[in-house]
């Protein structure tokens, strides 16, 4: 039996886990700094880290509770090194080193999209007894990543395309942005989407043909256009004549609201524009996944990232992959440190181990 700690403070969320054997999971807990950032529109690094800093302690003690003696128990302690933002990463990484150093157990540095995809390793429910078989497509969508990566073996990667731009929970954040919806993004889009209609407006997908390769800006300028337009519109027919004029020149930004948002539209244009984006993300997503499974014989798809947790991207991938999928459960697929202790124990059992003087690596990529 092996038991890892895990800490992960690479964005906004101060985590800490126990898992045993890299799928069960002892603890998991998560502090969400979503309400210090909402006001701001997005993460603001310096309150991240500070907030980190705060959080890191009470964290840890809570996810080490379970045990009585966490020293003699715990077989290593695992942390995110990469990427992320440094002073958040920072964070994580010196309070693992002195949790190694005190217990004299060895230190596992984890890359933050390798854990996102060790997420489909844990065991949540009856059916994830069975550990994914390889080779498998991992469709890897966060807030900062969009990649689509062969991966043979535990630690063999293969990356076969990324966004060439924006990453999708980048889109979804911007798209709540445009909408006027606030932040986190992609829940909210999600919600709005719920109440509309997605065949009222049109969006364009970027089928990027001949590659694995993914591109959201067009999708989000579009949607940028749309919700413009129907600013104009519905200003006109509240003002008649007397159209304010940062809403009636036409092509100008209109003016952002002090919480640095735009002002909101009627519910059901709002509603139609965020389903109408959804589906256009989740389209492209689902098809160049379904296309690269079929290329590369897999024999099974696992989603990860804060996007898979998007109920109508994972309805519509189940629908449409041809090979069993696997996705997280929900709140396992946006940051967490379960997942970090997953993807470290087949370091561990590899015998791999990380030095002291580990640095952080903001841009570290997967392969
Ligand atoms: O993996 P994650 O928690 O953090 C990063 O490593 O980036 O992903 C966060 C991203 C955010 O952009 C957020 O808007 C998106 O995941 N997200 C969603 C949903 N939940 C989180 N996007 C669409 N639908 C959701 N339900
Ligand atoms: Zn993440």
């Amino acid at each position: 039996m092996t038991l890892i700690l895990a800490l992960e403070t690479s964005c906004d969320e101060t985590a800490a886990a126990l898992v045993r054997d890299g799928r069960h999971i002892v603890s998991n807990v998560v502090a969400s700094q979503v309400d210090l950032h909402q006001r701001y529109g997005g993460i603001v690094p310096e309150i991240a880290s500070r907030e980190h800093v705060l959080k890191i302690v009470p964290v840890l003690e809570e996810a080490l509770a379970p045990l009585e003696d966490a020293g003699e128990e715990v077989d290593a302690v695992a942390v995110t090194y990469g990427p992320g933002l440094a002073g958040s990463l920072l964070v994580g990484l010196n309070v693992a080193k002195a949790m190694a150093l005190a217990w004299s157990k060895p230190l596992l540095a984890i890359h933050h999209l390798e854990a996102h995809l060790y997420a489909n390793w844990l065991i949540t429910g009856e059916e994830g007894a069975v550990p994914p078989r390889f080779p498998c497509l991992c469709l890897v969508i966060s807030g900062g990543h969009t990649s689509l990566v062969l991966m043979e073996d535990h630690g063999r990667y293969r990356q076969l395309g990324q966004t060439l731009d924006d990453a999708a929970g980048e889109a979804f954040d911007k798209a709540a942005r445009i909408l006027g919806l606030g932040f986190p993004g992609g829940p909210l889009v999600e919600q709005a989407a719920r109440q509309g209609q997605p065949q009222r407006y049109r969006l364009p997908r970027a089928w990027l043909h001949q590659t694995h390769d993914f591109s959201f800006s067009g999708v989000k300028t579009a949607l940028y256009r749309l919700a413009q337009e129907q600013r104009r519109a519905e200003a006109s027919l509240h003002y008649g004549e007397k159209v304010p004029p940062e809403e009636a020149r036409p092509g100008e930004v209109p003016r952002l609201s002090r919480a640095g948002e735009f002002p909101p539209l009627s519910g059901q244009v709002t509603a139609d524009l965020a389903a109408a984006f959804q589906e256009a993300v989740v389209d492209v997503l689902v098809r160049k996944t379904v296309q690269a499974a079929g290329i590369y014989g897999v024999l099974e798809v696992l989603l990860a990232g804060g996007v898979a947790a998007n109920g109508r991207l994972r309805e519509e991938m189940a629908l449409r992959v041809n090979v069993p999928l696997r996705v997280p459960r929900p709140d396992l697929c946006t940051d967490n440190a379960a997942m970090v202790a997953a993807a470290a124990y087949y370091h561990f059992a590899r015998g791999e181990r990380s030095s002291l003087d580990l640095d952080v690596y903001p841009n570290l990529p997967l392969v």
